[in-house]
């Protein structure tokens, strides 16, 4: 008999023991995330702004599934001290969310500040800091002031001037507080979306260059902004400042050298357009994928690349301009070289890529067409990460699921189950030394989900639209989350 309870006490001991290994650090940070047009609503009050997504949704109210906007959204702009008290009830280490330029600068430049704007996100991160949860912000996710969209946004070479120029105001105004600091939310997203495709504000549509051209401002800009921090206010602040790209996992469909390189230039697009600058040896876009574009462009008749090159000073101004890479990452795709026709109908991202894309049918699925949970994908994306670019610090600054607002609602064990399998790649990174330093999960509430409006729903918090004041409301996975960021531990 004593002999069982001996077993049966180092069974338990063992099993203890095994729980601690997999415990994540008290030093990371978790957190979760929202951005400023989904959830402050506010759209025109005080003298805030109009930005690219007002004028958008106000123009083209069609364009949105349910012809909805961001005008109230989950109304933050009214409710700030409600979020934090959600953020303190779940014991949230740190809150990801963004500055709306337009609210801080009416009219984009630095010659008008609206103290009504700087006053608002003092008394928002006032109250983070009140229960000591770490505040990191955004600079820009998205909602382009309209009067420098005017002026051509992301496509005038001097973009960077008028970041830069904003990006000192927040730092200058915040800074004392905010010690993370993230310059743009997912560079694809806003040049491929925003002006190489029409999917999203301010909807330009300009396949052929809009993409590349974008892309080299936005970096270049991003350095600037992070230059101004690391000599001018860093010394002072003592913070970190860096980038946020959306890398989703890209593997090949079948193991040959075809696939293979399929999934490499795929990757390429998708975010090495981005990454390359910043964090490889060399900087600059990456190589294969420059290489047929200029092919591509001699082929359709252009006498110079439509991708274009970095100036040295550029190329050495970008390169390593980042204290930390952060990363959006939600879901993977296997990549074929050949199979086109019979894939999943996304289409293609870029014509650039020529590559084939494809979901595995046994992956589930969540209420957003672009998100099914497969896996191992952050293990693999952030193992590529770290071997790819020399172990950068890296922070989980997007990950979530989606559902209907009628699936299951209250109990979303479907997000539950994300969640976890989430974390559970989190810890495999970590032991595979991954300098991995947190996590935030999208969103703490339900929000305007761009083109999908309310239609799909993100939050750990459910948000009542339909009522005056916004009400929030847990769901299931908010009291998961809340053990898990206490414990330490995915299952405790
Ligand atoms: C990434 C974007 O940054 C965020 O704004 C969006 O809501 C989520 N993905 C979910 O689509």
């Amino acid at each position: 008999m004593k002999l069982f309870v001996f077993i049966g006490l180092s069974a338990v001991f063992c099993n203890a023991a095994e729980w601690q290994d997999r415990r994540f650090p008290d030093d990371f940070l978790f957190g979760a995330a929202t951005a400023a047009y989904q959830i402050e609503g506010g759209w025109n009050a005080d003298d805030k702004g109009e930005n690219i997504w007002d004028r958008l949704t106000h123009t083209n109210p069609g364009f949105i599934a349910d012809r909805s906007n961001g005008d109230i959204a989950a109304d933050t702009y009214t409710n700030y001290r409600t979020d934090v008290e959600m953020m303190r009830q779940l014991g949230l280490d740190a809150y990801r969310f963004s500055v709306s330029w337009s609210r801080i600068l009416p009219d984009g430049l630095s010659n008008k500040v609206s103290s009504a704007g700087l006053a608002f996100y003092n008394n928002y991160i006032d109250e983070m800091v009140k229960y000591n949860i770490t505040p990191m912000v955004t600079l820009y996710h998205w909602d382009l002031p309209q009067k420098i969209q005017d002026l051509g946004g992301f496509m005038n070479p001097l973009f960077h001037e008028w970041f830069e120029d904003y990006a000192r105001i927040v730092f200058e105004n915040f800074g004392d507080r905010v010690k993370h600091w993230i310059t743009f939310n997912e560079p694809r997203e806003i040049c491929y979306e925003g002006y190489g495709s029409d999917t999203k504000a301010p909807v330009l549509n300009r396949t052929d260059i809009g993409t590349y051209y974008c892309a080299k401002n936005l970096v270049i800009a991003h350095a600037k902004a992070y230059y101004a921090y690391v000599n001018d206010f860093k010394p002072k602040q003592g913070g970190v400042c860096g980038i946020t790209i959306s890398v989703n996992w890209f593997g090949p469909l079948d193991d040959t050298a075809d696939d293979l390189l399929a999934a490499k230039i795929k990757r390429q697009v998708e975010w090495g357009l981005y990454a390359e600058p910043i964090f490889s040896e060399n900087g600059g876009f990456p190589t294969e994928l420059s290489e047929i574009v200029a092919k591509k462009s001699a082929e359709q008749g252009y006498k110079k690349s439509r991708i274009p090159e970095f100036t040295e000073e550029e190329r050495k101004l970008v390169q390593g301009s980042s204290d930390f890479f952060g990363v959006n990452h939600y879901s993977a795709t296997l990549v074929s070289a050949t199979k086109h026709k019979q894939l999943y109908p996304v289409p293609s991202l870029l014509d650039d890529a020529g590559v084939g894309i494809y979901r595995p049918p046994e992956w589930p699925e969540s209420a957003s067409s672009w998100l099914a949970m497969a896996p191992k994908s952050m293990y693999n994306a952030l193992t590529h990460l770290k071997n790819k670019y020399n172990n950068p610090t890296i922070y989980i600054t997007e990950n979530g699921w989606s559902e209907t607002p009628h699936d299951g609602n209250y109990i979303d064990d479907g997000r539950v189950r994300y969640f976890r399998a989430a974390l559970n790649d989190a810890l495999d990174s970590l032991e595979a030394g991954v300098d991995l330093r947190g996590y935030m999960a999208w969103s703490l509430m339900d929000n305007f989900e761009w083109n999908q409006g309310y239609l799909e729903r993100l939050g750990i918090y459910e948000v009542n639209f339909e009522s005056e004041s916004r009400e929030r409301r847990p769901r299931k996975s908010a009291f998961i989350y809340k053990q898990i960021i206490k414990t330490r531990v995915i299952d405790p």
